[in-house]
């Protein structure tokens, strides 16, 4: 079955801008003087300043209206983009929404972490919040609430950490969907496709849906300097979307490259700095230490290496996370 028809036997709520747009980015395609360079704009998927969780939350909220949810559960960092679109949805959907805040796992944390960005926008939201101790249990502390919330009678629905299961891999094929049907038209065909990889679902999606542009490498760039888990996440949920969406899977598809993320996770490093002042500077492009700006550090690099010649094209998703860029503002002092 092609990808389109795949994909249509899956509803979405329409919470999300789509299709997000596809454009060039001359100004650093000129600076860097590799290939040509462009962005899928997938950070203006428009609610509640938007990113790559709400193309998945489209379609996995609509399994949470189905099911009669009446809260949505989940949870995340201080700095969480995730659970900031979680809760922007829930809002626009009229559902409760708890969210368990992670604390511990990035150290030490500023004034501006803690209350702006994304700390402020879940408040504006209305989400109840939940402070616990980061214990690297990604889902331990979303399954506990939930179930805390059932036994109070409420219908909660797990949203899990990032919006990473299959069904939010499955949403994310839609992406390189567009991108096959918009680089057609602007008439190009993309060697690659690069973007961040986190919880693995945004690359799952992309890597399920390869048929629909066979000659494109899908790039995933670790920003959390775990390679490993990362593959093996995106393995995982790339496997189960490919046969939700009656795809074939091969594992030499997932290619995650290591030695872009800085010293950790939310620890950006120099050559994200460069690269978040490149993007704004010659693009206007709004990036972010921890996600997006990690990724492009990590295409720099390997345009740099001489991976792609100038003739070439290569697709960069933007996959959102401006709002934490000013939980960040003393790296720009
Ligand atoms: C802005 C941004 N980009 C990329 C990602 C990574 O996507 P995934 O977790 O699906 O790998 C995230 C995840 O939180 C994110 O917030």
């Amino acid at each position: 079955m092609i990808v389109e028809d795949a994909l249509s036997g899956f509803r979405r709520l329409g919470l999300a801008h789509l299709p997000t747009p596809l454009e060039p980015l001359q100004r650093l395609s000129a600076h860097l003087g590799g290939p040509r360079l462009w962005v899928k704009r997938d950070d203006c998927t428009g609610l509640g300043l938007g990113g790559n969780k709400l193309r998945k939350l489209d379609y996995v909220l609509r399994e949470a209206i189905d099911q009669g949810a009446d809260t949505l559960v989940s949870g995340g960092v201080v700095q969480s983009n995730s659970q900031r679109q979680v809760a922007a949805a829930a809002a626009k959907l009229g559902l409760a929404c708890h969210l368990a805040v992670y604390h511990g796992r990035l150290a030490p944390s500023t004034v501006e972490y803690e209350a702006t960005g994304n700390a402020l926008l879940n408040r504006l939201f209305g989400a109840v919040l939940h402070d616990v101790p980061w214990n690297g249990d990604r889902n331990g502390a979303i399954t506990a609430l939930a179930d805390g919330l059932r036994a109070r009678g409420h219908r909660p629905y797990i949203v899990p950490y990032g919006v990473s299961n299959p069904l939010g891999a499955v949403a994310y094929a839609s992406t390189l969907l567009e991108i096959a049907h918009q680089s057609e038209a602007l008439g190009f065909l993309p060697a690659a496709v690069v973007h961040c990889s986190g919880s693995g679902g945004t690359q799952a999606g992309l890597v399920a849906a390869r048929r629909c542009l066979p000659h494109t490498r899908i790039v995933g760039i670790d920003i959390d300097a775990e390679p490993g888990r990362v593959r093996a996440d995106v393995l995982a949920y790339a496997e189960a979307a490919a046969a939700q969406l009656g795809q074939p899977f091969d594992p030499a598809d997932v290619e995650v490259v290591a030695g872009h993320a800085g010293p950790a996770y939310g620890v950006p490093h120099q050559a994200t700095i460069e690269a978040i002042r490149l993007g704004a500077a010659l693009e206007g492009l709004v990036l972010d230490p921890v996600y997006s700006g990690k990724g492009l550090a990590g295409l720099i690099a390997l345009v740099r290496s001489g991976r792609w010649t100038s003739g070439q094209d290569v697709v960069f998703i933007h996959t959102g996370g401006a709002p934490a860029l000013f939980a960040y503002r003393h790296l720009f002092d």
